[in-house]
Formats: C-alpha cells, sequence, structure tokens
C-alpha cells in the first residue's frame, strides 16, 4: 500500500500518465455508457456484443469476464458499459478493498441475479479471499464456517447467479486458478491515432470545445494511444486556447500548448526523456538492471515498471532482456544521439 502512495505521488502533476488525476475522479461524463459510444477495441467489443446478445436470449448471468491491460485504456468504463447492456446492476470494489473473506462474503450474498460485480485491480486481492471467490464463481456458493473449536461446523450458501467483472493492469500476477476461472478475458490494446482522434472529437464536443480535425489529430498523435490522456491533454490545450483567446483549437495551438507542457511528437514527456537519456548517455544503450536505472533517475522500481515503460516498448523505444533495459536504435533517433552500436551517424530526427 505505501509502495502504491508513492507511486500516485510521485506521478502527480505529470501530464503524460495514465493514472487518474484528482481533478478525473468525478468526471465521468467524458465516460461512454453504451458499446456504441466506446470507441475501438472492435474485436473485444464485437466479442462481448454476442456474449452480451447470448446470455440475454438464455436469461442468464454473463459468463465471467476479465478485462486487462495498461491504465486509462478503458478496462472500468467497459465493466460499467457490460451492466449497462445487460440490463443488470454493477457493484464495484477492488482487490485491496476486500480485506477479509467475510468482507467478499458480505457484498456476495448481497447480490441480486445477474448483478454485475466489478473488482478493480483484481491482482491484489489476498489470497484468502481469493479461495472464497473459486466456488462462488464456478458455482455459485459459499463455504463459510461458523463457529469455532470442536463446535465449529462448515456450511454452504447458495449465491444468485453474478457476473463477475475483473480488471488488471497485470494480467501476469493473477494466480492460475483465479485466471481459468474467467469465461471472457479480453486484452484492451493500446488505441490506434485515429480512435483517439474520434475520442477527442467526442469530448470536445462534451466539454463544448471547439477542434478542427487537425488539432484533434495533433493532440491523438500526443496521447500515448491512452484515451484519459487524449481526454487530459485536450483540456489542458483548452486552458491554454481560452488564455489566448482562441476559439477554435488548431494544430498549431495544439503544438504550441503540448510543447509547453513538454509533451512531446510522440507524447514522451521529460520524465520519459530521463529515463532514455540516462540509459543512454550513462550506459551506453545497456542493458542495465530495472533497479540500477531506477536509482539512477530517482523513481521506484515498481513506478517505471507500471507507468514508464509499458509505452515505452509498445513503440520500440526500450526492450526488456534478461540482462536488463536496452534502449533501441528507434530511441537514439528520436532523442537526436547517434547510435555507437551501428557506427554510423543517425541523430537527425527531431524530438518536437
Ligand atoms: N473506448 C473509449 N471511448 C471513449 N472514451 C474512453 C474509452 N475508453 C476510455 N475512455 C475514457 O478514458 C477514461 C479512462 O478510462 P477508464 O477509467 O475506464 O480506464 P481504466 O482502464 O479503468 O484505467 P485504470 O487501469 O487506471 O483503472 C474514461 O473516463 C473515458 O472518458
Ligand atoms: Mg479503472
Amino acid at each position: 500500500m505505501a509502495d502504491e502512495r508513492k507511486i500516485d505521488e510521485q506521478i502527480m502533476g505529470r501530464i503524460v500518465s495514465p493514472d487518474v488525476m484528482a481533478e478525473e475522479h468525478e468526471e465521468l461524463s467524458l465516460r461512454p455508457t453504451s458499446l456504441s459510444e466506446y470507441i475501438g477495441q472492435e474485436k473485444v467489443k464485437n466479442n462481448l456484443k454476442i456474449f452480451i446478445q447470448a446470455a440475454r436470449q438464455r436469461k442468464e448471468a454473463l459468463d465471467h469476464v476479465l478485462l486487462y491491460g495498461p491504465p486509462g485504456l478503458g478496462k472500468t468504463t467497459l465493466a460499467n458499459i457490460i451492466a449497462a447492456e445487460m440490463q443488470a446492476q454493477i457493484r464495484a470494489t477492488s482487490g485491496p478493498a476486500i480485506e477479509r473473506p467475510g468482507d467478499l462474503a458480505a457484498i456476495l450474498t448481497n447480490l441480486q441475479p445477474h448483478d454485475i460485480l466489478f473488482i478493480d485491480e483484481i491482482h491484489r486481492l489476498n489470497r484468502m479471499v481469493e479461495e472464497v471467490l473459486y466456488p462462488a464463481m464456478e458455482d455459485f456458493c459459499l463455504d463459510i464456517v461458523i463457529g469455532k473449536g470442536p463446535s465449529a461446523r462448515s456450511i454452504r450458501l447458495d449465491l444468485p447467479p453474478f457476473t463477475l467483472v475483473g480488471a488488471t493492469t497485470r494480467a501476469g500476477n493473477l494466480t492460475a486458478p483465479l485466471r481459468d476461472r474467467f469465461g471472457v478475458v479480453s486484452r484492451l490494446d493500446y488505441y490506434e491515432t485515429k480512435d483517439l482522434v474520434t475520442i477527442i472529437q467526442r469530448a470536445a464536443r462534451i466539454l463544448n470545445v471547439q477542434i478542427d480535425p487537425a488539432g484533434a489529430e495533433e493532440i491523438g498523435k500526443r496521447a500515448r494511444g491512452t484515451p484519459r490522456i487524449a481526454n487530459r491533454l485536450l483540456k489542458r490545450v483548452r486552458d491554454f486556447a481560452q488564455v489566448q483567446g482562441d476559439t477554435v483549437i488548431t494544430r498549431e495551438i495544439a503544438d504550441q500548448a503540448l510543447r509547453m507542457l513538454e509533451v512531446d511528437r510522440l507524447g514522451l514527456d521529460a520524465i520519459d526523456r530521463k529515463l532514455l537519456f540516462t540509459l543512454i548517455e550513462k550506459f551506453q544503450g545497456g542493458p542495465v538492471g530495472l533497479e540500477t536505472l531506477a536509482a539512477c533517475i530517482s523513481e521506484e522500481t515498481s513506478t517505471i515498471e507500471d507507468v514508464y515503460e509499458p509505452y515505452l516498448l509498445q513503440i520500440g523505444f526500450l526492450q526488456r532482456t534478461p540482462r536488463g533495459r536496452v534502449a533501441t536504435r528507434m530511441a537514439y533517433q528520436h532523442l537526436g544521439l547517434p547510435d555507437p552500436r551501428q557506427g554510423e551517424e543517425e541523430g537527425n530526427l527531431s524530438l518536437w
């Protein structure tokens, strides 16, 4: 927990952090509420559409769904949409919030038939709680022990058929027995720019902001494939335009504002660049161990793993090898540095 809090502190104020910022907690209006409003992730959406329709035709609860992928890609949003499409109630909680088996038992016994139980950060459930979940998911029942010592006895409670929707950024941390009990496992991927452009245009309409297609494209390209970041950048660019007295967000305005925020052409910010520069200048591009790298840039290893690294890996700037992290040739090019390993000068592309 302390670790987690530290991560929160460190990324506070970081404009391209995929994590939720304080002002965004109440910001629910930008959240799509139906599958048809949910932009992108076509494969996931099409599958869910079929499973939801089939379950509704059979008048059954939807099979348990696991959603995984990096932060800010729409897992919580999708869980709410699944409930809406199933015309069911959603009960939301999170792995760390369920401390004891009794907490989970209380939640489960209060469910109505076909309800959606959403457990965020499901990889952080403790083992004892997780074990209560197994029979609940599989047979819709709960084994509880009443009393202590020799008079203790176990009774089995029936539960209404429900759907567990689990979300996690770290599917790898899920135990195999838990993972195996999900009938539907969907991975959310970083969004393509065209989808982010649509998301930005939709958010602009809701926020009553005027933006031209080139302006939306500029923000979309710099949003790290992440809707949460796209919405946030849009709001910051809007502030910038407003203060300057501009009524429409154009490419130029978006570009100026994002430069001021130190968000570069690919959406990397000062800390991403510091990480890459350190790797390249202090360690000749690597390989270097995660701990060493973290110490050099004064960040927690978990922050690097969860927040910075996924996108750098995705765009091919970083590689994870058994011996540590390695900067790729593309990272050198982006930073405008010659790659000594290639033996040729190539530092000609611009960051911005
Ligand atoms: N497909 C989408 N279409 C439109 N907007 C989206 C979409 N996905 C996400 N968003 C927007 O991005 C924001 C973040 O999404 P959400 O909170 O669902 O992410 P998450 O995957 O649950 O993140 P975390 O891992 O941090 O919990 C939402 O509030 C919503 O405005
Ligand atoms: Mg979420």
